[in-house]
């Protein structure tokens, strides 16, 4: 194993990746300025709400990463990590009006503040220009792997929404739906990088969804362990520091990791409880405290944990297949800061 709990002496892998890479981030932010432009005053003003409130931009530095860790077009790089912040940003649009959560990047969420038509279409139209980008950039290759990544997120959302409440959800479900929702764009956002220099894939024909390259397997890896971690910190997380309202999955008869270890030993009365929680729907006040109790008598954090650090461990390796760079060190902080984060 290697040392997971030690966090590097070094800074914040995320502020680290951004220092090295400040002219290209400014640049990405740059275009993302330009690039939310409308004609349509509301176009702009909820897209500008959302992206001026911050985020880690996580997704853009892995693709500016992983473009200067193979000798890649920097310039290429910025705008396409620009166009993988906007889908993701799209993402996060339509995944608040589903979800309906009411905070996000510690603000109201845009549905909370211009409705959820509004989230949807503004949506919509982050997602369109994503493609815009795309088509100026020229590369089929970047096309494929990124629209590939746009239909598979649409799915893992879909897919996610059948199987809520439902009690008999497996880990390998949860899995599926994870990878699909979140590990798809950080697999993709990785992958571009060694293709915008160049570099074919040498994975087989299908793309990029079982790692097709080092890069797009180091990204899905990443990725899996991020929304375990996402999903532990969904109960478990200070709110001032996560910026969004806490036990959201739980509000929403969402199965995530910590739930379903938790019902592996469930005795009778726990199996109730979750049964009403989040397959009938009906919660009273108290019953989010309950749960936290309940997960934590069953180590379940603890074990979600485990689970995002096997996940962390195949990301490491991955990364080892990489050539040496300055921000390769900072790649593998990102695995183990996914994993022990707090925001
Ligand atoms: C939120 O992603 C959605 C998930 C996949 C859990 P981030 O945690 O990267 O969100 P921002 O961009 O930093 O706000
Ligand atoms: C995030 O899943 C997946 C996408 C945004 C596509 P979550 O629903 O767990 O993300 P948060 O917790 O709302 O950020
Ligand atoms: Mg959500
Ligand atoms: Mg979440």
């Amino acid at each position: 194993m290697r040392g997971w709990i030690k966090p590097k002496p070094m800074s914040h892998p995320v502020q680290a990746l951004s220092e090295i890479l400040s002219d290209d981030m400014a640049a990405m932010n740059a275009t993302i300025l330009n690039r939310m432009e409308s004609q349509v005053p509301l176009v702009k003003d909820l897209a500008a709400y959302l992206i001026a409130s911050g985020g880690k931009r996580i997704r853009p530095l892995l693709s500016l990463a992983t473009t200067a860790l193979y000798g890649g077009d920097m310039g290429r790089a910025q705008n396409l990590a620009a166009c993988v912040e906007f889908i993701h940003t799209a993402t996060l649009l339509h995944d608040d009006v589903v979800d309906e959560s009411d905070e996000r990047r510690g603000q109201k969420s845009a549905n909370t503040v211009f409705g959820n038509q509004a989230s949807v279409l503004v949506g919509d139209f982050l997602f369109s220009r994503s493609f815009q980008i795309m088509v100026e950039d020229g590369s089929l290759d970047v096309l494929r792997i990124l629209s590939n990544a746009s239909a598979i997120i649409a799915e893992g959302e879909v897919m996610q929404l059948t199987i809520q409440g439902q009690m008999d959800t497996s880990l390998d479900q949860y899995l599926q739906v994870v990878e699909a929702k979140t590990a798809a764009l950080f697999s993709a956002a990785c992958e571009i990088g060694p293709v915008i220099a160049g570099r074919t894939a040498d994975g087989d024909s299908d793309g990029n969804k079982n790692g097709g390259n080092a890069m797009a397997s180091y990204g899905m890896n990443l990725g899996i362990a991020f929304q375990i971690a996402d999903d532990v910190l969904d109960y478990t997380a200070a709110h001032d520091k996560l910026g969004k309202t806490l036990g959201d999955d739980f509000r929403e008869g969402k199965l995530t990791a910590p739930v379903i270890f938790a019902l592996k030993n469930a005795s009778p009365e726990e199996q109730k409880f979750w049964q009403r929680t989040l397959s009938d729907n009906t919660q009273n006040d108290g019953d989010l405290d309950q749960a936290l109790e309940i997960l934590k008598s069953h180590d379940a954090f603890t074990k979600a944990i485990d689970l995002a650090k096997t996940y962390g461990e195949k990301a490491h390796s991955d990364l080892d297949k990489a050539p040496d760079h300055a921000v390769k060190d900072h790649l593998a902080g990102l695995i183990d800061f996914s994993i022990t984060r707090s925001h």
